[in-house]
């Protein structure tokens, strides 16, 4: 996931150091904004060497036109750590006179506060009024804990343990590791089949269903193999292995498929390659060229052949009789599920970010309506979820 981690200055800043650690440990994006008042505790440099992102103190010094905006768009959710007695009372009035207020109010994402104070200043008449505000309005309050605070004595206020925070955003945003201990090979983007050194046969896939499946499955704690033929961005955790061709793409995905427990064939492969690539660019000459094509193996075929435990998720980019031909294609490749769509269908299939589909297994086909390729990709993991339970 990616987070915004709002600093406000508080002694506790320590902790939140090892928060944005434990964050980007696990693969989540961490981008950093800081109160000046946080800058006297902990420079801007260790938070960005930390979450190799930029940090920002103040708008104005960032060059990005409207980056408050962009940032609050960015991330999943923001979460600010320590909150202070002045942060809390500013996001309740509205004010934004810093980057972090700035950033907090252009939010339309969750919002979630760990408030960290003296204990008198947290039993305020001021502060507990404004957190029933800002709980009322639907920010999300993670309480401080009770202990050893840090102005002497023992007391509510302090900061949790990141570990904690970890585990309350988590909650919050119900991030749930379904999949932990699970390793899931996805495919995506379509095959490159090449004519020379310069041209090939490609089809019109982007991978954006693919990586959004990769995406989501290493946020459920899988460890994800995403072997791609695009260049689209992806969580740090999952590991990218690019390829180009069938043949390649076939070799990454045999070489790990005795340990896995899934693969996700999303990717778009050609049915055909060059019979024999020319290894010199081919220069024009005559009025006609003709290319002999030979077929590709099929992949998901082989892997049907040879499945053991693995879950086994196809996809079925169909242009007619879109459920018939996804069912043949289920048997015939033995397969747990498909996931068919009429790749012409508005809002379907290729280079958009939604995508209509029809999930089908042995038990029936279930249509859907459209949604965000994310969804399409959350609603084939909670099936996978349920297949690998069985
Ligand atoms: N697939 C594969 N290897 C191939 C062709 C397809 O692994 N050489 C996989 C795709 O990744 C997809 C599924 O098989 O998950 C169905 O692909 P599709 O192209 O729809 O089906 P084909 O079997 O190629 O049949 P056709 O092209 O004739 O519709």
């Amino acid at each position: 996931m990616k987070f915004i981690i709002g600093v406000s200055g508080g002694i506790a800043i320590y902790k939140v150091v090892d928060l944005v650690r434990k964050f980007k440990k696990r693969g989540d994006e961490v981008r950093v904004v800081m109160t000046e008042s946080a800058t006297r505790f902990v420079t801007a440099e260790l938070f960005r060497e930390i979450s190799l992102e930029p940090v920002m103190i103040n708008v104005f010094d960032n060059e990005e036109v409207a980056s408050h905006i962009k940032w609050a768009k960015w991330c999943d959710a923001m979460i600010i750590a320590p909150a202070t007695a002045n942060v809390i009372g500013k996001l309740t009035a509205g004010i934004a006179d810093d980057a972090l207020t700035t950033v907090a109010i252009a939010m339309t994402k969750p919002l979630i506060i760990a408030p960290a104070m003296n204990e008198a200043m947290y039993r305020s008449a001021a502060v507990t009024s404004n957190l029933v505000t800002l709980k009322n309005r639907g920010v999300k309050i993670i309480q401080p804990s009770t202990g050893e605070l840090a102005c002497g004595g023992e007391g509510v206020g302090r900061l949790p343990e990141p570990e904690e925070i970890v585990k309350h955003v988590d909650d919050i945003l119900n991030v749930q590791k379904t999949l932990q201990g699970c390793k899931i090979i996805v495919t995506a983007g379509g095959t490159r089949e090449a004519i020379d050194p310069v041209r090939y046969i490609g089809n019109r896939s982007s991978g954006k269903m693919g990586h959004a499946i990769a995406k989501v499955a290493a946020e459920r704690g899988a460890e994800v193999i995403l072997v791609t033929t695009s260049s689209l961005e992806t969580p740090p955790s999952v590991k990218v292995v690019p390829v180009e061709s069938a043949a390649e793409m076939r070799q990454v995905v045999l070489s790990e498929y005795n340990t896995a427990s899934a693969v996700i064939m999303a990717a778009a492969v050609a049915d055909y390659r060059v019979a024999e690539p020319s290894k010199q660019k081919i220069k024009k000459s005559d009025d006609t060229l003709t290319l002999e094509l030979v077929k590709n193996p099929d992949i998901l075929l082989e892997l049907g052949q040879n499945k053991r435990q693995q879950i086994l998720i196809g996809f079925a980019a169909e242009t007619q009789l879109v459920v018939e031909n996804a069912i043949s294609k289920l048997k015939k490749k033995n397969l747990d599920m498909i996931v068919a769509n009429d790749v012409t269908a508005a809002g379907a299939g290729f280079g958009v970010d939604t995508n209509i589909v029809t999930l089908i297994t042995s038990n029936g086909a279930t249509e859907f309506p459209i949604m965000s390729k994310i969804e399409v990709a959350n609603i084939i993991l909670d099936n996978l979820k349920n297949f690998l339970n069985k």
